[in-house]
């Protein structure tokens, strides 16, 4: 029996696998000699038996190491955030530069949409010019001169995970917490940030749908970047309804705009406060959570948070007056509102359903090849908890110029508001949850 044949049966039989195990497996991922079959078998019984804490790190160090790992110390300290995602979430855009204009240094390297989530680059190409696929040495310069970067993923980093996030998709073992924290942090750490402040997400629009798993993959996600004597914290805040009212690509880097102007709406500013407090503390920039948030609400007033994102957003090739005119962003070309039928209170609103139909509209991409619109999406004007008069709008649905309505799609639009009798209520979920 191969060495690789041996290590699948140890784990399809519960075993425990050992840290040379691992890293040999890893190693025939990123050249190759172990098959797609046999990796696919491995990440098939690594998804049912589960991993302990030690093969979860061990997996993690393995496939960071198959790539670059980068040395960011000659920019000094630099921070980094990661969030599971969602629908809405667009903090990246305001976090970044917020960060930069408070003196903290960060290197983010982002994702597409997956799924029903929006993805951070699909939104930062909505920028008219602005160019994601940047080289190493380029994020370098960024992180040095503007004070933070916005880039995609490059082809050096944690190659391993490219090959094995592409086989977990097509069969079934997307859905592992060892898994997907492994995949998370083997980027995050190869990127080298001194500090990680991690988002989970949790409700119906979140990936992991349970508190109790959230809670589970924050705090490996925590535990293990602590692991590597960087410092590290998290929350896990609620995704049982959209972050902020915009929901898209142009329209959420309007929506961050505005925030970054002072204005937007009051749940993203609190998940921006959140993550960014943690992170002044961690760079020694504020002493206490208190002022923490002084120093972030003051760069949000002041206009220095939008100064640093126009000078990122010239940076990388766009057009930075997007952030004076609103107008230059890509504009919808019609607009249809979606009605209360009735008076009464959101009890729920689904999500992900919503996130899935935002896709539908261009928002995101059903398959690889498909192109993003970016002026489509939606506003949302009602969330749980909130009440409604009949007839009053729930929601508009932004139309890009490419893009034409769907069959039924209002009613399906729709469809994704429960709204039943009577007063107000609590969301069902605080938007805190925990902090890990
Ligand atoms: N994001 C990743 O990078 N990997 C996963 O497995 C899930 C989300």
């Amino acid at each position: 029996m191969s060495l690789i044949v041996r290590t699948i049966v140890k784990k399809r039989d519960g075993g425990e696998l050992s840290e040379g195990e691992i890293r040999d497996f890893v190693a025939g991922v990123t050249n190759r000699t172990v098959t797609d079959e046999q990796a696919a078998a491995l990440l098939m019984a690594i998804c049912c038996r589960g991993m302990t804490t030690a093969e979860t790190a061990a997996l993690t160090f393995a496939m960071m190491n198959s790539g670059e790992t980068w040395d960011l110390s000659p920019h000094g300290f630099v921070a980094d955030k990661h969030s599971t995602g969602g629908v809405g979430d667009k903090s990246t855009l305001v976090l970044a530069p917020l960060l930069a204009a408070c003196g903290v240094k960060t290197g983010m390297m982002s994702g597409r949409g997956l799924g029903h989530t929006g993805g951070t680059l699909d939104k930062l190409e909505a920028i008219p010019g602005f160019v994601t696929g940047q080289s190493k040495e380029a994020f370098d310069r960024l992180v040095e001169k503007v004070g933070c970067a916005l880039i995609a993923a490059t082809d050096t980093v944690a190659p391993a995970d490219r090959r094995l996030y592409a086989l977990r998709d097509v069969t079934g073992t997307v859905e592992s917490i060892p898994l997907i924290t492994a995949s998370i942090l083997s980027k995050k750490l190869a990127t080298g940030a001194h500090a990680v402040v991690f988002d989970v997400k949790t409700g119906n629009g979140a990936f992991m749908q349970k508190p109790e798993d959230a809670h589970t993959l924050g705090r490996a996600l925590v535990d293990t970047t602590r692991a590597t004597g960087r410092k590290a914290s998290g929350y896990v805040t609620a995704m049982d309804r959209p972050v902020g009212i915009a929901v898209g690509n142009a329209n959420e880097v309007e929506e961050s705009i505005r925030l970054l102007r002072g204005d937007g709406p009051a749940d993203l500013r609190e998940n921006v406060l959140l993550l960014g407090a943690d992170l002044l503390l961690a760079a020694g920039v504020a002493d206490t959570e208190k002022e923490a948030r002084r120093r972030l609400n003051a760069s949000l007033q002041d206009g220095t948070a939008l100064e640093a994102f126009a000078r990122v957003i010239a940076e990388q090739g766009g057009n930075p007056a997007v952030c004076d005119d609103l107008a230059l962003l890509p504009q919808p070309a019609a607009k249809h509102e979606v009605k209360a039928a009735a008076a009464g209170t959101v009890r729920r609103v689904a999500t992900r359903e919503l996130g899935l139909l935002s896709i539908e509209i261009g928002c995101g991409r059903a398959r690889k090849e498909d192109v993003v619109d970016p002026a489509s999406g939606f506003r949302v004007f009602r969330k749980t908890g909130e009440t409604v008069a009949a007839g009053e709008p729930l929601l508009v649905v932004e139309l890009g110029p490419r893009t034409q309505l769907p069959k039924g799609y209002l009613e399906r639009v729709a469809a994704c508001f429960e709204i039943g009798e009577g007063a107000g209520a609590e969301p069902a979920l605080p938007f805190v949850v925990e902090k890990l």
